[in-house]
């Protein structure tokens, strides 16, 4: 005998069941999962595609600084040049400068313009051939070894080549107040 107050139960919208419910429960919990898994599948791509250039390590390239001819032997010049920096989806256009020196033989040294202190900016002072910070008294001769002050370690240098008479630099930053060179 059929249970009349069953019947209701027994008879949903489509009059067909599932142990667990009608076959409409059914495919909507399908429908749900299907979409929860084109949404995921669409997001992840989207958001790394959205969040990785974040991640990225800033490019580097070779920048011309100037001609090799006239810098002078032995006293220290400092060369400007504009970059353009990509930093995730941020574009800038910086001015840096590096200090380059001319040796006896025309080999060319060239080193951050960043003090290895605390990364003020130094100075060439003529009079003393000396590089020397304002901020905290650090000096550096021409080979960047410290000479006073309390630099943790030698200017950094720079990597550098001459190509056609044009001296070109590839622009690091280093960490600083460590013993050692680390990049940036
Ligand atoms: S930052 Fe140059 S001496 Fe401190």
């Amino acid at each position: 005998m059929t249970d009349p107050s069953n019947s209701h139960d027994m008879e949903s919208e489509g009059g067909i069941f599932t142990p667990v419910g009608s076959r409409r429960t059914f495919f909507t919990w399908v429908s749900g999962a299907i979409a929860v898994f084109i949404g995921v599948a669409l997001a992840v791509p989207l958001l790394g595609y959205v969040i990785s250039p974040s991640f990225k390590r800033r490019k580097k390239f070779w920048k011309a600084v100037g001609r090799v001819e006239e810098l002078p032997v032995g006293e220290p010049r400092s060369l400007d040049y504009v970059v353009t920096e990509k930093d995730g989806w941020m574009e800038t256009k910086a001015v840096k400068a590096v200090w380059a020196i001319k040796q006896e033989d025309g080999a060319v040294t060239v080193f951050s313009p960043i003090c290895t202190h605390l990364g003020c900016g130094f100075r060439w002072n003529p009079e003393d051939s000396q590089f020397q910070c304002p901020c905290h008294g650090s000096i550096y001769d021409t080979t960047g070894k410290v000479l006073g002050g309390p630099a943790p370690r030698p200017l950094d240098q720079l990597p550098s080549k001459v190509e056609e008479g044009q001296l070109l630099v590839l622009y690091k930053e280093f960490k600083s107040g460590l013993t050692e060179q680390v990049e940036l």
